[in-house]
């Protein structure tokens, strides 16, 4: 397979890149240069999508693409020139109006309005991949959308699982470590690496549909058990209940003052149990938790400076010690 992924220097992009690579195809990478670099063995073309793509891309016949990203006039762009292709277009959970309903997925919750306009608010996230979905579903030759929940693993550039790693890696035996919620909350994820091979299959596969790209629910208590073993830590759990920590003025998911991968129940029940069925279906395997915990710590032995998001060990000291 010829294979273009719009993007390829960092996380889940770049990841595709490997995994495609890995599986011997021909893949090109296309980015500004900023952000990061292309894996070896892999073309690389430096453009802005801000202009129309070199001629050098409009002229290979490319079998599949890929492309993550969220801005319409890109994608609209991109499409113009390499609608003959199979593309395979990542989405995220992010579209689905409804955060509430257990169990839900495609044809099941309802969507955001569309946008087809750029906007660099973050509020206006899922309406405009909902926008580039349609983009992409009116103009490919055939296509597949994948809607990743929280894509976690090395290289991640949010911190919020890396939070736990980063806390866990620290912690000494029996330190008591404060937790979001009640451990029997379920939550889901994805390892950037079983999503990025899943998505070269489904290029290479020529797959179309649209589906979520989701672990099956864990609880949230058995997830940091998994991360802590991991990490070679034994701590004991402080459970915090959602008005605790609003209390304390901790704040869910992401951010300063944050516990990260916590989320108010049950107004977020539907976001952490999609149905993970159909993605298994079509060629997504996920790797033990742990595993993913081990190479994160790896990562971030090895990454000084990599972003971690969540509550400083003064605020988590503050925090236990207000909720004794
Ligand atoms: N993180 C999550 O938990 C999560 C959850 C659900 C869905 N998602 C989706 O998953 C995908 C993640 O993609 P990713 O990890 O590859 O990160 P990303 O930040 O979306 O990657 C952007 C890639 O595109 C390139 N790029 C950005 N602007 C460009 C421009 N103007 N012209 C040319 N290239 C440009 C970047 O390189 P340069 O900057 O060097 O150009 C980089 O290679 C996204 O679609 C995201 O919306 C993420």
């Amino acid at each position: 397979m010829r294979l273009l992924v719009l993007g390829g220097t960092v996380f889940l992009s770049r990841a595709v890149a490997e995994a495609a690579l890995a599986r011997g195809h021909d893949v090109t990478t296309v980015s500004r240069g900023t952000s990061g670099r292309p894996p070896s063995g892999a073309r690389h073309v430096t453009a802005d999508r801000a202009a129309p793509l070199p001629r050098e891309l409009t002229q290979t016949a490319f079998d599949a693409v890929v492309d993550v990203s969220s801005r319409p006039s890109h994608v609209r762009s991109a499409l113009e020139r390499l609608s003959h292709a199979h593309w395979v277009y990542v989405s995220s959970v992010s579209v689905y109006a409804d955060d509430a309903t257990p169990g839900g997925g495609p044809g099941i919750l309802p969507l955001h309005r569309p946008l087809w306009d750029d906007s660099d608010d973050m509020a206006d996230y899922g309406p405009l991949k909902a926008g580039c979905e349609q983009l992409v579903a009116e103009a490919a030759a055939s296509h597949a959308v994948v809607r990743p929940g929280l894509i976690v693993g090395p290289g991640d550039r949010s911190g919020r699982f890396a939070y736990w790693v980063d806390r866990l890696r620290h912690a000494a035996d029996g330190e008591v470590v404060l937790a979001p919620g009640n451990p029997h909350d379920l939550v889901q994820f994805v390892d950037v690496r079983d999503l990025g091979a899943w998505i070269a299959l489904l290029a290479e596969r020529s797959t179309t549909g649209v589906r979520d790209a989701i672990s099956p629910p864990l609880t949230i208590g058995d997830v940091l058990d998994q991360v802590a073993a991991g990490c070679g830590a034994r701590p004991r759990w402080r459970w915090a209940t959602d008005e605790q920590l609003r209390g304390l003025g901790i704040r869910p998911w992401m951010g300063p003052r944050s516990l990260p991968l916590g989320l108010p129940r049950p107004d977020y029940d539907g976001m952490q149990t999609h149905l993970p069925a159909p993605a298994r279906e079509a060629g997504l395997r996920i790797r033990p938790v742990a595993d993913t915990a081990r190479d994160t710590r790896a990562w971030l032995d090895g990454t000084p400076h990599a972003a971690i998001t969540g509550l400083t060990a003064d605020e988590e000291r503050e925090a236990l010690a207000s909720l004794g």
